[in-house]
C-alpha cells in the first residue's frame, strides 16, 4: 500500500480537504456513463442547473474504517445506495445502480487510501456521494443531465469532543413538513436547518432538536442525527416518524441493541414533555457516531440524562459494539461489511 500521507489524525476534525481522486459518472440522454476516476474537485456546471436553483440534488455520507491486520473496509454501503435512491425518486432523479455505487466507493477509498486514517486513531475516511441535476432549464422541472460523484475526506469527530456528552436544545424552527422532504437526504433539508443549528450554537449548544412538524410535541432529529433513548428497563427507544431521515446508523444499533446487549428495541413516539422518562440519551449517524447528550434544553429548563459530563453504560456499550464492527474487532452481521483492500 502507498505511504499514509503526513496528518496529525488524532486531531482531524469534520472539515474538508482536498484529497487526490473523485468519482465521476454522468447521465445523459436516459443513461449513465462508465464514470472514471478524475484528481478535478471542481465541476463545471450550467448556470440553469436544477441543483442550483430547484435543490435538485440528494446525498449521502458513509465512511471507510481501517483495520488492525491494516486492511480497509466499507460499513453498509449498500443501505447507502438504496437511500439513495429513495431520494432520487422523491425529487425525480435517475437512480445510480446499487451494484455501481458500491464499486464506485471501493474505487474512491482504494484510490485515496493513503488518505484514510489508521486503525487506532479514532479517525475514518468520510465518503461523499451526491447527485446533482445540471444541463440548462429553467422551469420547475426535472433536469435534463444529472452528475453523480463521490469524494472523500478524512474526518475526525462531527461534534466537539466526540465520544463525550454535549447538550441540546430544542428548536423552535421545523426540519422538515409532514409530508414533505424529511426522509429523503436533500439539501434543502440542509440549507432549512442552517439558521436553527446557528441560532443554537450562539446559545452555547451543540445543536438543536427538532419536533414533529405537526404537533411539536414528539422529538424527531438531533440536528444532523437521529435519536435515542435508553430507559431504566433496559429499552432502547427511537423515534417512528415519515419525516426523519432513515439512519444507517440508528438501525445498525437497533440490531446491536436488540442482538448484543439484549434490550427490548421499540420504534415510537418520544414526548419531549416525557423526555424525563430516559436515563440516557444519544445522537447517532455517520458524522455524529453516537454522539451521547447530557442533556436538552426545553421552555427554559434544562432535563440532564446520566451526565453532562459522564458518558452512560448503556451508550458506552453501544458506541463500543458499533465501533468494534466497523473496524473489524467484532463479529459482523452478514452483510455488513465491504472490503475494499
Ligand atoms: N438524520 C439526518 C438529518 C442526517 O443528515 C443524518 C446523516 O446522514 C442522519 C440522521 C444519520 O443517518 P446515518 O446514520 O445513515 O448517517
Ligand atoms: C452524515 O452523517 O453522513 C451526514 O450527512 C451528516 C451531516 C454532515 C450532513
Amino acid at each position: 500500500m502507498s505511504k499514509k500521507v503526513d496528518l496529525d489524525w488524532g486531531s482531524l476534525s469534520f472539515a474538508y480537504m482536498k484529497t487526490d481522486f473523485r468519482y465521476i459518472s454522468r447521465w445523459k440522454d436516459g443513461k449513465w456513463d462508465d464514470g472514471q476516476l478524475v484528481e478535478d474537485n471542481v465541476l463545471a456546471i450550467s448556470e440553469a442547473s436544477t441543483a442550483l436553483h430547484y435543490g435538485q440534488q440528494c446525498f449521502e455520507g458513509l465512511k471507510a474504517y481501517s483495520t488492525k491486520d491494516g486492511g480497509i473496509q466499507l460499513f453498509r454501503p449498500d443501505q447507502n445506495a438504496l437511500r439513495m435512491i429513495q431520494s432520487c425518486n422523491r425529487i425525480m432523479m435517475p437512480e445510480f445502480p446499487v451494484e455501481r455505487f458500491i464499486d464506485a466507493c471501493k474505487q474512491v477509498v482504494e484510490a485515496n487510501a493513503h488518505f484514510v486514517p489508521p486503525y487506532g486513531t479514532g479517525a475514518t475516511l468520510y465518503l461523499r456521494p451526491f447527485i446533482i441535476g445540471v444541463g440548462d432549464n429553467l422551469g420547475v422541472k426535472p433536469a435534463p443531465e444529472y452528475i453523480f460523484s463521490i469524494f472523500a475526506v478524512p474526518v475526525g469527530p462531527y461534534f466537539k469532543g466526540g465520544m463525550a456528552p454535549v447538550n441540546f436544545m430544542i428548536s423552535d424552527f421545523d426540519r422538515a413538513a409532514p409530508y414533505g422532504t424529511g426522509a429523503a437526504k436533500v439539501g434543502g433539508n440542509y440549507a432549512g436547518s442552517l439558521l436553527a443549528h446557528e441560532k443554537a450554537v450562539e446559545r452555547g449548544f451543540a445543536d438543536c432538536i427538532y419536533l414533529d412538524p405537526a404537533t411539536h410535541s414528539k422529538i424527531e432529529e438531533v440536528g444532523a442525527a437521529n435519536f435515542f433513548g435508553i430507559t431504566k428497563d433496559n429499552q432502547f427507544i427511537t423515534p417512528k416518524s415519515p419525516s426523519i431521515l432513515p439512519s444507517i446508523t440508528k438501525y445498525s444499533l437497533m440490531h446491536i441493541a436488540e442482538n448484543h446487549l439484549k434490550m427490548e428495541v421499540i420504534e415510537r413516539d418520544c414526548y419531549i414533555e416525557k423526555i424525563d422518562e430516559f436515563i440516557e440519551a444519544g445522537a447517532c449517524g455517520t458524522a455524529a457516531v453516537i454522539t451521547p447528550i447530557g442533556g436538552i434544553e426545553y421552555k427554559g429548563k434544562m432535563t440532564v440524562f446520566h451526565s453532562e459530563t459522564e458518558v452512560g453504560p448503556i451508550t458506552k456499550k453501544l458506541y463500543d459494539t458499533l465501533g468494534g464492527i466497523q473496524v473489524g474487532d467484532v463479529e459482523a452481521p452478514e452483510g455488513w461489511i465491504v472490503k475494499v483492500l
